[in-house]
């Protein structure tokens, strides 16, 4: 089966950790209905999140996802095709940002808008690989 990767950021609104358990619970409960795998990158300054599965399922996630008041200024960065699932195992991984991404000076100075959808796909890949080596992290 074919499988549909999709990347964005956002900025989140009201960050604590109420809201962000809320948004998990309600995103691994949609996200296992619906066949979609994922993980969130998720920090008071910044959300990242990959989601992947078929490609109607996450482009509705991604519209619900876009209208939450929850966060801000959503941008997709990355949508297309992929050979196979990164994270098959998680209905939502939640990683807390501590340490290998940009630092919030970093992002406040416009990390973001600089780096390269390679780039983006390679914080997931190395979170996928760290999470492998510890599977009790989700
Ligand atoms: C940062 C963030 C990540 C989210 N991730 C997902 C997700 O992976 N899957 C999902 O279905 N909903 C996710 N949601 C929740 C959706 O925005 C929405 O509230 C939920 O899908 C229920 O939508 P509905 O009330 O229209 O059915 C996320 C919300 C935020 C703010």
């Amino acid at each position: 089966m074919s499988v549909f990767r999709a990347i964005y950021t956002s900025q989140p609104f009201g960050y604590d950790e109420a809201i962000l358990s809320s948004i998990l619970m309600q995103a691994r409960k949609a996200n296992a209905r619906d066949d979609i795998t994922g993980a969130l990158i998720c920090r008071a300054d910044i959300y990242l999140q990959w989601l992947e599965g078929p490609e109607d399922k996450v482009r509705d996630a991604i519209r619900r996802i876009s209208r939450d008041d929850r966060h801000l200024d959503v941008q997709l960065l990355v949508a297309e095709p992929a050979e196979a699932r990164v994270f098959g195992d998680w209905a939502m991984l939640h990683d807390p940002a501590k340490t290998w991404i940009w630092s919030q000076a970093e992002i406040a100075d416009g990390a973001l808008d600089r780096a390269t959808p390679e780039e983006i796909t390679g914080f997931f890949l190395h979170l996928a690989e760290a999470s492998d080596a510890e599977p009790s992290g989700t």
